[in-house]
């Protein structure tokens, strides 16, 4: 496909970066003007228009806009994840699980939830999945993951679990046999006993009232998102996040971001290097 050649004037930066700021929080600095650009230029090819002020217009009042505003996010976010991501951090993820899962013990039809809060296409909740099933092979226990984005794209790349090798690098060949079943020679589809502990939701972070039907968990983890919000939104974000954990709850973000002058609501506990939180 033939990308447009048209520029994008300040003007219309300034407006379409506001629209994108609006809806999902993300925050593109003048810095990030040639990434809004090059992502939306393909818009206008599909679209056949021939600049970014009539696609400018499109999102605001085509009888189509609903449809586009949800291709724009698409388009704007982005993606990038793997299987296993941050394995130390995972470890630490691992041994808050077994503290939990042990507070839980001779409690009757326990129940342990975890959110991965912007899972893109689920490679985090599915990871998730198969660390209880090798950390907790015969327990009492009902683990419930939901996964979560703001782009419906990813979700549906999520929901049929179909992976290439490359995002299953850090996977050991253990993992691909027990938990995959290998489609051809770079495809893998993530079995039905761990696809099936996952429940995927198109959730916005800005959406309090969204995000209000997600609650009562003990474990969220919110990694690699924040970093493309401004204060603002993190402070949303985090500030819906909290509501919808139980108290004594626990938060991880990505190993670059911080709570620090976002709240002080959460109590930093301190497990290695890994940003842990609880809420208190
Ligand atoms: C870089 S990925 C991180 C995926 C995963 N958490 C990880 O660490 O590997 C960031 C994800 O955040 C999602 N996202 C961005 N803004 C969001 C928002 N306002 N609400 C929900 N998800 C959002 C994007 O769609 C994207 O899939």
């Amino acid at each position: 496909m033939e990308y447009t050649s048209a520029a994008l004037t300040d003007d219309i930066f300034n407006k379409l970066k506001d629209l994108v700021y609006e809806i999902s929080g993300i925050y593109f600095s003048e810095q990030k003007k040639y990434l809004l650009e090059t992502r939306l230029s393909k818009r206008l090819s599909v679209l056949n228009l021939p600049n970014f002020e009539d696609y400018y217009n499109y999102l605001k009042y085509s009888p189509d806009k609903n449809i586009e505003t949800k291709e724009l996010l698409n388009s704007v976010t982005t993606n990038e994840t793997s299987f296993f991501r941050d394995m130390p951090q995972l470890e630490v993820f691992a041994d808050i699980l077994k503290q939990v899962a042990k507070a839980a013990e001779g409690v009757a039809y326990k129940k342990i939830r975890i959110w991965s809060a912007a899972c893109s296409t689920g490679e985090e909740p599915y990871t998730i999945g198969i660390m209880i099933k090798e950390n907790f092979p015969s327990s009492g226990i009902k683990f419930e993951i939901t996964g979560s984005d703001i782009s419906g794209q990813v979700l549906d790349s999520a929901k049929k679990g179909i992976y290439g090798s490359y995002t299953l690098r850090n996977a050991s060949s253990e993992v691909l046999k027990k938990y995959f079943d290998k489609l051809d020679d770079d495809s893998y589809q993530i079995k039905d006993n761990i696809k099936n502990m996952v429940s995927f939701h198109n959730v916005n972070l800005m959406d309090t009232k969204e995000i209000k039907k997600l609650n009562e968990f003990d474990i969220v983890l919110c990694r690699n998102v924040i970093i493309y919000f401004d204060v603002e939104s993190k402070k949303k974000a985090i500030a819906n996040i909290y509501e919808s954990l139980k108290t004594g709850g626990y938060l991880f973000l990505g190993h670059s971001e911080s709570l620090h002058s976002i709240t002080s609501l959460f109590k930093l506990v301190g497990l290695g290097k890994t940003p842990l939180y609880r809420k208190e």
